[in-house]
């Protein structure tokens, strides 16, 4: 069909108007329009990001934060949802403040909102990039149908400390995975147009190297070389500014001396300077105020530094709607500088539609059809399924079902747990038990075994805090004696222990990673039995399990699995499904090995059992207990050796068991000869494949020039020309390579 001139006008024309050019220009119009009409503290308002609602997790609580938004000096609140409770705050924005500018509401939805998923580490122990997408995409459907626009969300701090309670948050210790996760993330919540009523604005943190506090120990000084930074810490950021991430959240450490909130380097030269980053800024809770404990300076100082860095908004500390007037009319901060910090957050408002729905069209019927529907709950249970890391297996698992069982433990019965830390609006009443998981026509038998911990002082610190922990009204010893007559009655025992959920997130660093004394007391009874045991875990942080390896028969990394971990536990277990997680951080023999993290040097000595100046323990082995990448499965799969043809590297992987199966095939490069002493190994790949019983397929990865860059000690990105070694296998433990010249 031929079209006339004014049809291919007309088309001309509206695809100009929709061009990201011209949303952009309209967008400028916009904010130019309303700036205009802004006082100084109006301006400054919009910086300030007030607590208001449910939970805190600082020292501070925000005041007066209604009185704030009809004076217009606020731009945006958190801890606030549901459709009413955010619906009653816009209003007070939308009508009574001057110039009517809607509020972000924002929130820390971690793993999910409502539905709650595994903990991110548990969750990036699926290597599924596609099912995290989704989660994500679930948790922003819920969170949008529930007032919120914003979640502080992904957290990709690299960490190779397990002692830090934090890693429970994040993707573990590898810069490839964790981008690849920061990227699924970021899209799920944002699909593509944060306008769209379902999308939240996403928030990379904390920016940066959180995760690389010293000694394990949270907020504490982080002092790295910049071939580390770049290399290693922060290509995750990296990844989720290159996706689109609509917002960034300082962290509270310190990077070579200078705080991550008032760091310039960091959050104008590197972020928006070189990342091209465009978005909001946004601080940490109270980080503003943190900045005089850091020994920047006073009020008035720090909160210019900070601004002056580049943060646009200040979390709680409202040390930008106390201090900015007066720096700005003492020349100390400039008009310029608050302008662009504002016009960044009203282009996020604008953005996310609402200054033409300040409401996004929330309603509690929305709310009530988004909430845990039925498709959410059973990604809930998929993913939970596929987080679980099968640690050990001597053949106990999968249960029969024919097979009197024992459950024995704190964790059986117990729900609050479950759903992990991190689980902010998250209903643990609506979790699954395992107990409640089993199915009823299961020989099945039960027994408290032991409390969570017997420690009073460590059940002091956790229960103010949610904890729930209470302690049997029997002494520890008669619960042993009772689960040590259970557990004779049975063929074999479950023990589901673990850490309480309060032992992992935020100011819960751990000196000692072990399971806890009072749970190891039982499984030592349990062993007297001479039943088979299978160990099922919930934990958030790697555990040092030496005498676990050596004396169960099965050990079940589980995580905290969620609203339906019950149910993929009991999936697992009795082998309805199969455990296909990979470690995504490496599990040491003892905190001395830490940081342990398959990545590292190879030092001019590497280990050599025959020569005494080599490097090494006395007293314990270089190897962790489980490396990075590391996980069992119900079936057994060969990887052939590596093929090599151009730039393909490939192996045949086939499924020698007798049960359908999943492999993580895990791609690792050496450059042998670097400008800069190079890894071991690095991650440059992955590919999950499901087999059939005796079924092969083969698996290939080009090796492009991006895999083999690197960060030189001029901070070049650089592939440099040499010998290389290739390395396909199932974790970061593999020998199968092949050599190439690049
Ligand atoms: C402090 C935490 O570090 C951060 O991750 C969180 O988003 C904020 N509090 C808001 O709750």
């Amino acid at each position: 069909m031929k079209r006339n001139f004014l049809t291919v006008a007309v088309l001309a024309l509206i695809t100009a108007c929709n061009s990201p050019k011209s949303i952009d220009n309209e967008m400028n119009r916009f904010v130019d329009e309303l700036m205009g009409k802004m006082t100084l503290e109006e301006k400054i308002g919009q910086l300030n990001l007030p607590s208001i609602g449910f939970d805190v997790t600082g020292p501070i609580l925000s005041k007066g934060v209604e009185e704030k938004i009809e004076k217009g000096l606020v731009g945006g609140v958190f801890n606030t949802y549901t459709p009413e409770a955010m619906r009653k705050l816009q209003e007070l924005a939308i009508t009574k403040s001057r110039l009517k500018i809607p509020l972000l509401f924002g929130y820390d939805v971690i793993h999910g909102h409502k539905t709650i998923f595994p903990i991110p580490l548990g969750l990036s122990s699926s290597w599924d990039t596609a099912l995290i997408r989704k989660t994500a995409r679930a948790a922003a459907l819920e969170a949008s149908a529930d007032g919120l626009n914003w979640v502080f969300s992904p957290m990709v701090d690299i960490a190779r400390d397990p002692r830090w309670g934090r890693v429970s948050e994040g993707a573990g210790e590898d810069e490839f995975l964790g981008s690849a996760v920061a990227r699924a993330m970021v899209v799920g919540y944002q699909n593509g147009d944060i306008r769209d009523n379902s999308s939240v604005m996403a928030c990379v943190k904390h920016f940066a190297l959180y995760g690389a506090a010293e000694a394990g120990r949270d907020y504490n000084s982080v002092d790295m070389s910049v071939s580390k930074m770049f290399n290693h810490y922060l290509p995750p950021y990296r990844a989720a500014v290159d996706a689109g991430v609509a917002t960034v959240m300082t962290s509270f450490n310190d990077i070579n001396g200078i705080p991550a909130t008032c760091n310039k380097w960091l959050l104008t030269d590197l972020l928006r300077e070189q990342w091209g980053f465009k978005g909001v800024v946004a601080t940490d809770y109270t980080a503003i105020a943190e900045l005089e404990n850091h020994g920047m300076g006073n009020r008035q100082e720090v909160a210019a530094l900070s601004i002056n860095a580049g943060a646009d908004m200040d979390m709680v500390s409202e040390y930008f709607i106390d201090e900015l007037p007066a720096l700005v009319r003492e020349g100390k901060v400039s008009e310029k500088t608050i302008d662009d910090a504002c016009r960044r957050v009203l282009e996020a408002k604008y953005k996310l539609g609402l200054f033409e729905d300040p409401y996004r069209n929330v309603s509690t019927e929305r709310a009530e059809r988004e909430i845990m529907s039925e498709d959410k709950l059973s990604l809930s249970r998929e993913a939970a399924i596929k987080s679980m890391v099968l640690l050990k297996n001597n053949g106990v698992l999968p249960l029969q079902k024919d097979k009197r069982v024992a459950f024995i433990g704190p964790l059986v019965k117990d729900k609050r747990n479950l759903i992990g830390n991190w689980s902010g609006a998250g209903d643990w009443k609506k979790a699954i038990s395992v107990w409640e998981a089993i199915d009823s026509s299961t020989n099945s038998l039960y027994a408290l075994g032991c409390n969570l911990t017997d420690d009073k002082a460590l059940i002091d610190k956790l229960n103010p805090h949610d904890g729930q922990i209470t302690l049997d009204s029997k002494s520890p010893q008669q619960l042993i004696d009772e689960a040590v007559q259970v557990a004779r009655r049975a063929d074999v025992v479950v023990a589901v222990l673990g850490e309480p959920f309060g032992m992992g997130g935020e100011a819960a660093s751990r000196s000692n990673i072990d399971l806890l004394s009072n749970q190891k007391t039982l499984l030592r009874a349990l062993r007297q039995t001479g039943k088979p045991i299978v160990l099922v875990l919930m934990n958030s942080r790697p555990l040092t399990l030496e005498w676990e390896d050596e004396n169960m028969d099965a050990i079940l990394e589980t995580w905290y699995g969620g609203t339906m971990a019950g149910e993929a536990i009991t999936d697992v277990l009795f082998g309805a499904a199969e455990p296909e997680g990979r470690l995504t951080m490496t599990f040491p023999r003892n905190v001395g090995q830490i940081p342990v993290y398959y990545n590292h040097k190879n030092t001019g000595r590497p280990f050599d059992e025959n020569q005494k100046y080599t490097s090494k323990y006395l007293d314990v082995a270089n190897t962790p207990l489980y490396s990075f990448g590391y996980g069992l499965s119900y079936t057994a799969f060969e990887i052939s050796p590596v093929t090599l043809s151009g730039n393909i590297a490939s192996v045949k992987v086939t499924n020698k068991g007798t049960r359908t199966g999943t492999e993580t095939v895990q791609l690792y490069i050496r450059d042998l000869v670097g400008s800069s002493s190079r890894p071991i190994k690095q991650l440059k790949g992955f590919k999950k494949v499901t087999l059939k019983a005796g079924e092969s397929a083969d698996v290939a990865f080009e090796i492009t020039t991006d895999l083999l860059s690197f960060y030189n000690a001029e901070l070049k990105y650089v592939a440099e020309k040499g010998d290389f070694e290739v390395y396909i296998g199932n974790s970061s433990d593999t020998e199968n390579k092949a050599k190439f010249t690049f």
